[in-house]
């Protein structure tokens, strides 16, 4: 399956995907990666690896959907994959990539939505929270789950520590969550995502 990889920043999950390659059965390629930020890590993170990129600068809603759609089509992008992406998309976008779109979000969905959502975690007095990857709709951090995985809040956490473990949990659960759909694994039911064969492979194989 072709990926088009959505970043704003650091790249970390970006990276994530790119190394799952490590795998010669990894049924997930990128085919590209768009940037709406010119001065994304990320951006050096798939050169490294010999992945084309483009930059979309900032600009009205439409304009850089209609070019970042563009760019995804002329790849033959069959996934779109949000990674640190930073911007509220365009709704015809989000309308157009409807179950081809996904989104990695670091709170255990539909908690903690939106900004800062390990602040809103630490605040709330969680004893757990996590990341789920999720298909997106145009509300923001909604949309049918695929996958989650739990992360413990310890009780000297601050904002810093307790990204840096989601974030360790993230760079596993998205090369999953990816696998998944790209074995035509995952369906959408009434809303919600039905998995074949869940209980042969779990999340941690
Ligand atoms: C991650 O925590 C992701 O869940 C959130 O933004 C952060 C991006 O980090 N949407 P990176 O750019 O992938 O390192």
């Amino acid at each position: 399956m072709r990926l088009g990889v959505l970043i704003s920043g650091r790249g970390s999950n970006l990276q994530a995907l790119i190394d799952a390659r490590a795998d010669p059965v990894y049924p997930a390629e990128i085919a590209i990666v768009v940037s709406n930020r010119a001065d994304a890590a990320g951006l050096a993170r798939a050169a490294a690896a010999g992945i084309p990129t483009a930059v979309v600068p900032e600009r009205d809603r439409v304009g850089f959907a209609a070019e970042a759609d563009a760019q995804l089509r002329e790849r033959e992008v069959e996934l779109v994959c949000l990674a640190g992406f930073m911007r509220i998309l365009d709704t015809g976008f989000v309308e157009a990539w409807r179950d081809r779109m996904v989104n990695i979000h670091p709170s255990l969905l539909p908690a903690f939505p939106g900004l800062h959502p390990q602040r809103q975690a630490l605040a709330a007095g969680v004893r757990f929270t996590g990341c789920t990857v999720h298909f997106v709709r145009p509300e923001i951090d909604t949309g049918p789950i695929i996958a989650q995985a739990v992360v413990p809040v310890h009780p000297d956490d601050d904002e810093g520590s307790l990204a840096a473990r989601i974030l360790a949990a993230e760079h596993r659960l998205y090369p999953f969550a990816v696998r998944l759909i790209a074995e035509g694994r995952t369906r959408i039911v009434a809303g919600k995502v039905e998995i074949d064969r869940w209980q042969v492979e779990g999340w941690r194989r």
